[in-house]
């Protein structure tokens, strides 16, 4: 873990020619500053080395100390030199090459995910059949599992098999899905659970590619159990539903890989 040489608490000064240090071969970062709001992170690439397309879920400035190098930023060719100085929005795919050593400081600013809407009319319903997902919500979940490990059964890997078998597991998901249910007018109010099972998916290797299956097998599982209760209307807003939470919750873990991979 790479914690950050200075505090918003004090005040820090250095030189860049005391903080540059390049390896051999590759990249060293060092984070300077790191808080709720902002973090300053200085880059050392050595001589020719190359970090693939990536983007960012946050607002981004690179600002060049030294060196020379080609910043690729959605597609475009930017030369880097001292000095050099860019903006970057969030989400916009970049890719660095270091044609000399190459040091320079990436700010990211706060993280402020997309504000989503949802229509009203889809919050009624999901309200509404709160009550029934709470009285059928574990069985739901154990379809839902079911239908998963059947038609995609490479996932089973990332799970503990025995909290299946148990119940365990499927009976977290049916109460994260009924938290959802009854919040989901209150997205702040799931905050501190979204944030706990966000941390266990990065820990499992959870991937935004994934979360299509787990909808795709979680609405088949409440239209099994649910049967006639589980109308077109119903089905139509839980997918919007559960598209908005997914949402949620690959925002908030790629800030987590993110994070993880800085530091
Ligand atoms: C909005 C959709 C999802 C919700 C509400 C959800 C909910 C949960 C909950 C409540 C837990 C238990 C956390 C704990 O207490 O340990 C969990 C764990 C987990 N989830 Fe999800 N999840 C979602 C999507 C996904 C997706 C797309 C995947 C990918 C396959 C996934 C894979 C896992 C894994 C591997 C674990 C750890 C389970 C274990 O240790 O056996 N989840 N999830």
């Amino acid at each position: 873990m790479n914690t950050a040489i200075a505090s918003s608490k004090n005040y820090f000064t250095a030189t860049f020619q005391d903080l540059i240090k390049y390896p051999k071969s590759g990249i060293l970062n060092q984070v300077l500053l790191k808080d709720n709001n902002i973090q300053y992170t200085l880059f050392c690439l050595a001589a020719g080395t190359k970090i693939d397309e990536h983007s960012s879920t946050r607002n981004a400035v690179i600002t060049v100390i030294e060196g020379k190098g080609n910043f690729n930023l959605e597609g475009k060719d930017i030369a880097l030199a001292p000095g050099v100085f860019i903006l970057m929005p969030a989400n916009a795919p970049h890719a660095v090459q270091a044609t000399e050593n190459l040091a320079f400081v990436l700010t990211l600013s706060e993280h402020l995910p997309a504000k989503k809407k949802i229509s009203q009319q889809t919050i009624n319903i999901v309200k509404s059949t709160a009550p029934i997902i709470k009285q059928h919500g574990q069985k739901i979940t154990t379809r839902m599992y079911e239908i998963m490990f059947q038609t995609h059964p490479e996932v089973k890997a990332q799970f503990d098999m025995s909290a299946q078998a148990n119940g365990t597991q499927p009976a977290k998901l049916a109460t994260a899905v009924y938290s959802y249910a009854t919040h989901i007018d209150d997205l702040e109010g799931l905050k501190a659970m979204v944030d706990y099972i966000a941390h266990r998916h990065v820990k499992t290797h959870v991937l935004p590619e994934q979360y299509p299956i787990v909808g795709e097998c979680l609405l088949q599982a409440i239209q099994d159990i649910l049967g006639d209760a589980a109308t077109e209307e119903v089905i139509t807003a839980w997918a919007e539903a559960y598209q908005l939470l997914a949402e949620v919750f690959i925002d908030r873990e790629q800030q987590i890989y993110q994070t993880d991979n800085e530091s």
